[in-house]
């Protein structure tokens, strides 16, 4: 049912310096992949054919990741390393469904995601943050299984403290998995914040939110903001938010991004074992 999706990848990364000086965040890797891999497998797993990349300067290591390596698949070949071969070539799009845009500026996550508008026709398309990893079921699939039209956000209960770093839902009808959502307000101090059901990076959006993103209004922390879009098609569309099942580590943290490497190599099984012992030994 949603065909495209759109993987804002522009940002700087500032907060994994230096580790991302030279090296896009979105490939770092939790285990032995990188956080983009995780989120384009997430979205082929509900269905998406087609993926729209906004990128940055400095970012051609995600286009090369989606490519043919000749070098690298020759001497595997060559080499008899079958499974590596195969895990290489696995991954790789049908030729002409992978689109990369430029986003010239930093200008917020609103701004990025209209920098897709030639790319996305008129019908919704789904939006994946990559620093949102997700382990267990893909989260994608589970909003377009309940998709039903207008507007649609993955979302989570928060502690209340931590509003300010989240989109934050004014809640109608909640039923503990599906939430109306009756307002939406960026990264609000807990001390206004409607509620601590927050936004997690997975999104469903209709074309219309483009027509809004037009307008490059500036919100939170100056930045044109996909949340405020969001919020002015409230009581035009449907809009929900929908808990989903599986466990989010927060990967632009550099805390979440280790827990998520320790609960991926706890979940995997050549390595479960050990990395469990030796944990287990080092803490005591
Ligand atoms: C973005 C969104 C925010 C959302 C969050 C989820 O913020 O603007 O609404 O709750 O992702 O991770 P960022 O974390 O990019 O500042």
């Amino acid at each position: 049912m949603i065909k495209k999706a759109i993987f804002p990848v522009g940002g700087l990364g500032t907060r994994f310096l230096p580790a991302t000086k030279a090296m896009p965040k979105e490939m770092l890797p939790v285990v032995d992949k990188p956080l983009i891999q995780y989120a384009v497998e997430e979205a082929a797993e509900a269905g998406v054919e087609e993926f729209i990349f906004v990128t940055g300067r400095n970012k051609t290591a995600i286009e090369d990741h989606f490519d043919h390596s000749f070098e690298l698949e020759a001497t595997l070949g060559a080499k008899g390393k079958d499974e590596a071969l195969d895990l290489v070539k696995d991954m790789l799009h049908n030729p002409g469904s992978v689109f990369y845009v430029r986003q010239q500026q930093p200008a917020g996550l609103g701004h990025a995601v209209w920098c897709a508008r030639h790319l996305v026709g008129s019908e919704p398309v789904a939006v994946l943050l990559a620093d949102d990893l997700i382990l267990g079921a893909s989260c994608v699939k589970e909003m377009v299984d309940s998709y039903k039209g207008g507007n649609m956000v993955a979302v989570m209960d928060v502690p209340h403290q931590q509003t300010g770093s989240y989109g934050i839902v004014k809640p109608g009808t909640d039923d503990g998995r599906i939430v109306q959502v009756e307002g939406l307000v960026e990264k609000p101090d807990p001390s206004s914040a409607p509620s601590n059901i927050a936004v997690v990076g997975r999104y469903i959006i209709t074309p219309e939110v483009f027509e809004t993103l037009a307008a490059q209004e500036r919100g939170a922390g100056g930045e044109i903001q996909l949340t405020d879009a969001l919020a002015k098609q409230i009581g035009k569309a449907p809009f929900t938010g929908v808990r989903f099942s599986g466990e989010r580590f927060d990967c632009g943290s550099k805390l979440g991004f280790l827990q998520a490497n320790v609960a991926f190599g706890l979940n995997n099984d050549q390595m479960r074992d050990e990395l469990h012992d030796w944990l287990g030994e080092r803490l005591g």
